[in-house]
């Protein structure tokens, strides 16, 4: 199965996607985590990519379409992925889809998570993520059982430094001129699936795995 999740900032395209991973046993690729790393391991990458992300805005599409490609011929990508965060705009699908078509590939189910901008942000300003393992947390919805540690390594939780009000709506901006037209692409290639990303994570995924083919 060949998967990609788009949705706002804050969706839940990230929490999707590893429950995804782990009820298919396909890898998850988030360029956003891959990016994330880059900057934390200060690589040619990272160096690149941090003042867009800093920023809200997209990184270069020559630096994450030559990152994808890279990744999807790796050897666990053979029964399937999930694509988290890619592609972003009309000129990355365009070029997933001829990098498919050359491996003889194509995408099964394309899922749009959508939420409201005010969920957006209340999501978004209440997350945190653990410094070590990547677990994710949100105040309200998955609080940590102790405060500012991972429940699962017991790592430090930090917030994310585009998880702050201007930069969330310069990222909800992005996502509205470059990343919503995507709907429109993938409907028009019958592949779109629409699910409301309200209620628990466990209740959208329900309905994520309903729409899966
Ligand atoms: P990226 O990391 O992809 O960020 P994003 O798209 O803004 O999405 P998020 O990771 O913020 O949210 P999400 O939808 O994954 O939600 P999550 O599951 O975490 O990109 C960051 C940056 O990298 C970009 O701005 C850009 O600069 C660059 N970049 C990345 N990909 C790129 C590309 N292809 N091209 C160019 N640039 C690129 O959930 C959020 C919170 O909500 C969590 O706390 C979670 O616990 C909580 N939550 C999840 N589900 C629920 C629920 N159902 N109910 C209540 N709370 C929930």
């Amino acid at each position: 199965m060949r998967l990609i999740l788009l949705g706002p900032p804050g969706a839940g395209k990230g929490t999707q996607a590893k429950m995804l991973k782990e009820k298919f046993r396909i890898p998850q690729i988030s360029t956003g985590d891959i990016l994330r790393q880059a900057v934390k391991n200060n690589t040619e990458l990272g160096l690149r990519a941090k003042a867009f992300m800093d920023a809200g805005q997209l990184v270069p599409d020559d630096v994450v379409i030559s990152l994808i490609k890279e990744r999807i011929w790796q050897e666990d990508c053979l029964t399937g992925f999930i694509l988290d965060g890619f592609p972003r705009n009309i000129a990355q699908a365009e070029k997933l889809m001829e990098t498919l078509v050359e491996m003889s590939l194509v995408i099964n189910n394309v899922i749009d998570l959508e939420v409201d901008a005010k969920e957006v942000v209340e999501r978004l300003t209440g997350r945190s993520t653990c410094s070590d393992c990547g677990d994710m947390f949100h105040e309200v919805s998955r609080p940590p059982k102790a405060k500012g540690f991972c429940d699962s390594c017991g790592g430090k939780l930090e917030q994310r430094r585009d998880d702050n009000s201007e930069t969330i709506q310069e990222r909800l901006k992005v996502y509205e001129q470059s990343t919503a037209p995507l709907k429109e692409f993938y409907r028009k290639q019958g592949n779109l699936k629409t699910v409301e990303a309200k209620g628990s994570a466990e209740e959208v995924f329900f309905h994520v795995c309903r729409m899966i083919k």
